[in-house]
């Protein structure tokens, strides 16, 4: 899955379309989270295949605590239930987890869970980052500010207090759903890359997606500012 040209090392998706999905069936919008949750499952599996060190998933952002509290109970269920069920499969592939976001303020019984997660998945070669209760300007405030306590505020100062620190540099940023916008989403880490936008919605987005947007971005040239 790997094509002609430079690879991608990290991606990152903003999951965006789950609603459309199931309004367009006629479904509870519950429904297209859930049917977003598979996509996430097998795209997962087909890491494996890919060249991809790094997938880092927009799965809940702090704008998100706006939305009624039940469509907030039902993405909190899936997240439960998405770490019970996947997490002898992610050992199993040597899936590394990674959070995002400000994750321990969310509830005791998730916190625990993605604690023990990640503690089971430290040895893993491939990272799966999932972005909780995410929101990128205040990571970068954060960031700022441990910067500034402990000297000057440079970009590589930044860079080491970000929750990106540990990932790779940020090659591929898709969106689906045809929305073009970032949505307060690694705004920093983007700062040289490729982005697609694509008219499918999240439900919808399979591994053969992925492995065409690969195919986008070998054929890209990528300057950094240089010519
Ligand atoms: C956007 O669709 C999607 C979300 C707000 C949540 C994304 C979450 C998942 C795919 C499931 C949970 C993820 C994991 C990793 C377990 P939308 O509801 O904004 O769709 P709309 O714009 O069509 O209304």
């Amino acid at each position: 899955m790997s094509g002609e040209g430079q690879q991608a090392r990290h991606v990152a998706i903003i999951m965006d379309g789950n609603g459309r999905w199931a309004k367009r069936k006629h479904l509870p919008r519950v429904m297209g989270h859930r049917k977003g949750v598979e996509a996430v499952r097998e795209l997962v599996r087909s890491l494996k295949d890919t060249n991809i060190e790094c997938l880092t998933l927009y799965a809940f952002s702090s704008e998100n605590w706006k939305r009624p509290e039940e469509e907030i109970d039902d993405l909190m269920n899936l997240m439960r239930k998405f770490i019970k069920s996947d997490l002898p499969e992610f050992i199993a592939n040597d899936v590394k987890l990674h959070i995002l976001g400000d994750w321990q303020s969310l509830a005791p019984d998730i916190v625990e869970m993605l604690e023990d997660a990640l503690a089971q998945t430290a040895g893993g070669s491939r990272t799966l980052a999932v972005a909780l209760n995410y929101g990128s300007q205040a990571e970068i405030a954060q960031a700022a500010r441990a910067a500034a306590s402990e000297g000057e505020i440079t970009a590589e100062a930044i860079d080491r207090h970000l929750y990106s620190a540990p990932l790779p540099p940020l090659d591929l940023l898709i969106r689906t759903s045809g929305e073009v916008r970032l949505s307060n989403f690694l705004l920093w880490q983007a700062a040289y890359a490729e982005m697609l936008f694509l008219d499918v919605l999240w439900p919808d987005f399979t591994p053969d997606h992925l492995k065409s947007a690969l195919m986008k971005f070998g054929e890209r040239e990528r300057r950094f500012g240089g010519r």
